[in-house]
């Protein structure tokens, strides 16, 4: 018998089990079965204390799950997560509430720094992988949030209001995709999804991930996201949290009155009861082999991973600089994550970015804050005059970017911009490194910089990582996993929300890179761009055919420079005559290859029906058509050298009449 058995409890204590006990733990039943305690999440541990939960305990705080996306990297992607679970296993918690798989659909979102990317595929490969290496040490995850919640504006009330085909093709890709690490439980989200709350749309929670997708364990609210307890348990949802009294007072009367059936009760119940069950049968995989310091090492690693250097003339890496100058604030308290519940509390103390440059380099080094009110200008454009090189540090932390609100624009702020552009006319040559967790409009400064990097939210490793990359003890390669627009404007609708009620989707499957490409946009850096100090060239495309819809991609990358490198290749797939609309192309699989110096990698790439199918709405499922597929390959979703081509021949059963 399992240890947690329906049998042993009363219906009244079957009910008090689907709400939790206060704000972090599942209730106990009045003592009969042990209690599992969440806890934030995504990007580090975000514990209360359990004797004092107005306390958040210390943890690593690793770069945010953006950062960790810009690293094109599974295996990194599994460390991270196993990091992360290390260390709730140290402090007792059990189900970690992450990871956040929507879509950027916009780049105003106050979560973006949280999510991993605009494109349905990175996400859901991210987040599987995720699930994987947290799950791997015996620690649930919560994949979130659940779903179509793309803003935080009026993200209680206002329905995302999306068509089927865009629902399955975007939105919910990754959560299907991530249904094979089988996550022990799904968090639903705060929003109406069509017009029903999304802790109460029994057919996204019951249909959609429990019937289509296969999902078998818990699903949780998010915080505070259930506003009827009747129809949430009708929609099948297992556990409200936190606690809301509401469950002992309404379900009770609702089962006597035949609302809701007994079965319905034991059903959810069996649920957080097979939740509890696998925190026991987990215990033997709850090992512990990093340290705080090594803990502190991952972090550091997976920034310097995912730094994205975004413009370079040429004056980075600073190998030969004598005298540097680092202007900004930052550069001593760097913005290391955005606000709210994936903010991280770390005790680590920063060495402040000069520092650090001034030990890696062994140039002299000049720093100035950003409180530079007029009578100090003077000196800040001598200091800039007199360097070689200077550094300038810019950015915006949690007051802009976070949970609950949206930013309002995607510009640095006008003193920031101002600054740039007076500090670049006095310098020699000039680095801006931006700390954000978002695509920034850098339209009015980036001609005055000769190099940019973009730090994003990297963690308490973000000096050390960004100091590495800079001086050239480490080499760039990641790539932004979201496009970065000219402007706002250039957007879908600009970027705006809905009008409180609903926030209509239109864009349908036009999201991110697919809305540039149809809409034939210039942007400032594409979905998957970043520069390396190395150089790398494209050749020799081919596809050999594996089965009825699997085909392996095979081109060679050169190395053309004298320095070793990484390089992120990307994998696109045209559908050259559907018979429904189809974006101009979609990532279907990418590649991360260490290169050395003048040497040529020969990459494989697979697809797979999942490559070639769109959501047929007429079908209620994925289908793919048979004809001609183009692939492409190259360094971003807006540089793709290689071009191939396939005909999709499938069994003639599977076939629908064509025009
Ligand atoms: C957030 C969730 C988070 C939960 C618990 C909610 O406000 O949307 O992502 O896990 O709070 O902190």
């Amino acid at each position: 018998m399992k240890k947690n058995d329906l049998k042993n409890l009363t219906l009244e204590e079957k009910i008090s089990l689907l709400t939790g006990d206060g704000n972090w733990k599942t209730a106990g039943a009045n003592g009969k079965v042990k209690q599992a305690w969440l806890s934030d999440g995504p990007s580090g541990l975000r514990m209360h204390n359990p004797n004092n939960v107005s306390e958040t305990l210390r943890a690593t705080a690793l770069p945010t799950c953006h950062v960790l996306s810009y690293t094109w990297d599974l295996a990194l992607c599994y460390e991270y997560a196993q990091t992360i679970a290390e260390e709730a296993i140290l402090n007792g918690a059990d189900v970690l509430l992450g990871p956040g798989v929507n879509i950027k659909r916009s780049p105003l979102c106050g979560r973006n720094f949280e999510y991993f990317s605009e494109d349905p595929y990175l996400a859901g490969i991210m987040g599987k992988t995720y699930v994987e290496g947290m799950q791997s040490k015996g620690i649930g995850t919560s994949v979130k949030h659940y779903c179509a919640n793309n803003r935080e504006f009026d993200r209680c009330h206002q329905s995302g209001d999306v068509d089927e085909r865009a629902l399955h093709e975007i939105y919910l890709k990754p959560f299907e995709m991530i249904m094979e690490a089988k996550p022990w439980t799904v968090m639903c989200s705060y929003n109406p999804v069509n017009g029903i709350y999304a802790s109460e749309n029994k057919k996204l929670l019951n249909d959609v991930l429990r019937g289509q997708f296969g999902f078998d364990g818990l699903i949780m609210s998010d915080w505070g996201a259930v506003h009827n307890p009747v129809r949430a348990v009708e929609a099948t949802l297992d556990l409200c949290m936190p606690y809301s009294p509401r469950y002992a007072e309404e379900i009770p009367a609702a089962v006597a009155e035949g609302r809701l059936s007994e079965k319905q009760i034991d059903e959810r119940a069996q649920k957080v009861l097979d939740l509890l069950n696998k925190c026991e049968e987990a215990a033997p995989l709850k090992k512990v082999t990093g340290t705080k310091e090594s803990r502190h090492e991952t972090a550091v690693k997976i920034a310097r991973e995912g730094m994205v250097l975004l413009k370079n003339d040429g004056v980075l890496p600073l190998t030969s600089a004598k005298k540097v100058f680092v202007y900004g604030n930052i550069a001593k308290n760097p913005f290391i994550s955005g606000g709210g519940s994936g903010k991280v509390k770390t005790d680590f103390v920063q060495t402040p970015l000069h520092t650090l440059i001034g030990e890696k380099t062994g140039a002299q080094i000049e720093y100035e804050g950003a409180n530079a009110w007029e009578p100090f200008w003077r000196n800040i454009y001598q200091k800039a005059y007199e360097a070689d090189v200077t550094v300038i540090t810019v950015g915006h932390g949690p007051e802009t970017e976070c949970e609950g609100f949206d930013r309002s624009s995607i510009r640095l702020s006008a003193e920031q911009e101002d600054a740039i552009l007076r500090i670049a006319a006095h310098a020699n040559k000039t680095v801006v490194a931006v700390y954000a967790g978002s695509a920034v409009d850098m339209s009015r400064w980036i001609d005055a910089a000769d190099a940019v990097v973009f730090a994003g939210f990297a963690g308490e490793g973000v000096n050390e990582a960004l100091s590495d990359l800079l001086c050239g003890k480490a080499n760039f390669c990641g790539k932004l996993t979201e496009t970065f627009p000219l402007s706002l404007a250039d957007t879908f609708k600009g970027g705006a929300t809905g009008d409180g009620e609903a926030d209509v989707y239109d864009d349908g499957i036009f999201v991110g890179y697919r809305y540039f490409d149809k809409m034939k946009k210039e942007v400032l850096f594409p979905f998957g761009y970043g520069l390396s100090y190395a150089k790398f060239e494209y050749s020799n495309l081919r596809i050999e055919k594996k089965g009825e819809y699997d085909y392996d991609v095979i081109y060679d990358i050169t190395n053309v420079s004298s320095v070793a490198g990484k390089e992120i290749s990307q994998v696109y797939v045209k559908d050259v005559s559907a018979m429904v609309h189809r974006p101009e192309k979609e990532l279907k699989g990418f590649s991360k290859d260490f290169i050395a110096p003048h040497e040529t990698r020969t990459v494989r790439v697979k697809l797979d029906f999942s490559s070639f199918a769109y959501y047929n709405v007429s079908l209620g499922r994925w289908y793919a058509e048979n004809g001609w597929f183009e692939v492409y390959a190259g360094g971003s979703s807006r540089f793709l050298p290689l071009k191939g081509r396939l005909l999709l021949e499938a069994d003639e059963k599977t076939q629908y009449s064509v025009r």
